[in-house]
């Protein structure tokens, strides 16, 4: 993913939404990392608090306050009743799998078409074959009747769903309203645990992205932008789900699950999270960047429109990628029709005009994007797609 033709950069500094490579470019940042650059290089508040911090109290073996503060934060925003803390995405994901299958008793997961979950947890073109070996059932996205045929068909032995509100990797397809609706009811109604899978979305509206489109999950996973640049996962919700976890007598539980991991509660990780939704990146200021994201996408649309290629723009809030189609896909199978050297040209064109953005087309605006730099994404985007029709 990293590598792309002709040859790949190598950054070596970066500063707010500035990227400097090997060779001495600037590169407006439009790919924050895959959306865990959210805050921008280099926030002061983050790497002040971490750096007094690693300072006092750098790998306890225990418990510590950072921890039981950002708990406490991810509960109140996200709305969970507990979480529980892992060094990535997903190993969120695997755990919370585990979670639904130990509370099941049953074995299979419906997944979908085009999802990402994780390194072991790749759908892009189906079941990948180095997947962790779980009996995954795989539905089509944005397509209700088909996906409640499959819950139905195996729902004496679903153990959970797993949905991104909108497909990250999958090329920035959110799901319909209506959509989401209706898995997230089969689901229920087979006795199956729905996880949604924020890691990336969770920062679009005040709770992420299933909240706005009013649907309370069961266990929501998280990951990326939150540990500020430092290694971070979560998975949360439901106190009797969470609660196979709890080892202490009083809980007095049959089934407990084990849950361990030398770095899950690292100190830099908590601190950072500390930060990050504490003062960085507030309730307001999350629906602040998803208005600013939808206003800046509809830009990018206009400018798409405008070259008469056949370009879109898909996307919500401050997520979106490009597409080498002429209409916005609502699935992983549209997205696979892109054309490809359309697509690449797109890429370079923006490179070599010092913007950077993921070689498939995702776009992920940080909190330090200026309206200028903003606006000089929009130009190179004209420039670059003039030049293409010119071609
Ligand atoms: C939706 C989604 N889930 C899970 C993951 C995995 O997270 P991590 O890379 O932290 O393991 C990613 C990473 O891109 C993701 O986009």
């Amino acid at each position: 993913m990293l590598t792309h033709a002709p040859f790949p950069l190598t950054f070596v500094a970066g500063h707010q939404s500035v990227l400097h490579d090997a060779d001495g470019h600037a590169y407006i940042d439009m790919l924050g990392d895959y959306t865990a650059g959210l805050l921008g290089h280099g926030d002061a508040r983050v790497l002040d608090a971490v750096a007094t911090a690693l300072r006092t109290n750098a790998s306890v073996g225990g418990v510590h306050p950072a921890e039981t503060q950002l708990a406490e934060a991810m509960c109140e925003r996200f709305h969970l009743d507990k979480v529980r803390f892992t060094n990535s995405g997903s190993e969120a994901n695997l755990m919370a799998i585990t979670t639904a299958i130990q509370a099941t008793a049953r074995r299979k997961i419906l997944v979908f078409h085009g999802g990402y979950h994780g390194g072991l947890l790749y759908f892009a073109t189906g079941i990948a074959p180095w997947n962790a070996p779980y009996d995954f059932v795989v539905a089509p996205y944005n397509d209700s009747a088909a996906t409640q045929r499959l819950i139905a068909e195996h729902g004496a032995s679903l153990a959970a769903v797993v949905m991104e509100p909108m497909l990250g990797s999958g090329g920035c397809i959110a799901a319909d309203a209506t959509f989401a609706h209706d898995v997230y009811v089969a689901a229920h109604s087979v006795g199956a645990v729905f996880i949604a899978d924020e890691v990336m979305t969770s920062r679009h509206g005040r709770s992420g992205m299933f909240n706005l489109l009013g649907v309370k999950p069961d266990i929501s996973t998280f990951g990326k932008y939150i540990g500020g640049g430092f290694s971070f996962g979560a998975f949360g919700g439901r106190a009797d789900l969470l609660d196979y976890y709890d080892t202490s007598p009083e809980a007095g539980r049959v089934t407990v699950v084990a849950h361990a991991g030398t770095f899950n509660n690292n100190v830099a990780s908590m601190t950072a999270g500390c930060v990050v939704l504490g003062d960085v990146f507030t309730a307001e200021i999350a629906q602040a960047h998803t208005a600013r994201g939808d206003d800046f996408r509809q830009s990018v649309a206009a400018v798409l429109a405008q070259s008469g290629l056949p370009v879109c723009v898909s996307g919500f809030g401050s997520m979106m990628s490009l597409h080498a189609l002429a209409e916005v896909p609502h699935n992983a199978h549209d997205v696979a029709a892109r054309n490809h050297d359309l697509q690449e040209l797109l890429f370079l064109g923006l490179l070599e005009r010092g913007v950077y953005t993921a070689a498939r087309g995702m776009m992920n605006l940080s909190l330090t994007l200026t309206d200028d730099q903003l606006a000089e994404v929009l130009a190179a985007l004209s420039e670059t797609l003039a030049a293409v029709r010119g071609a």
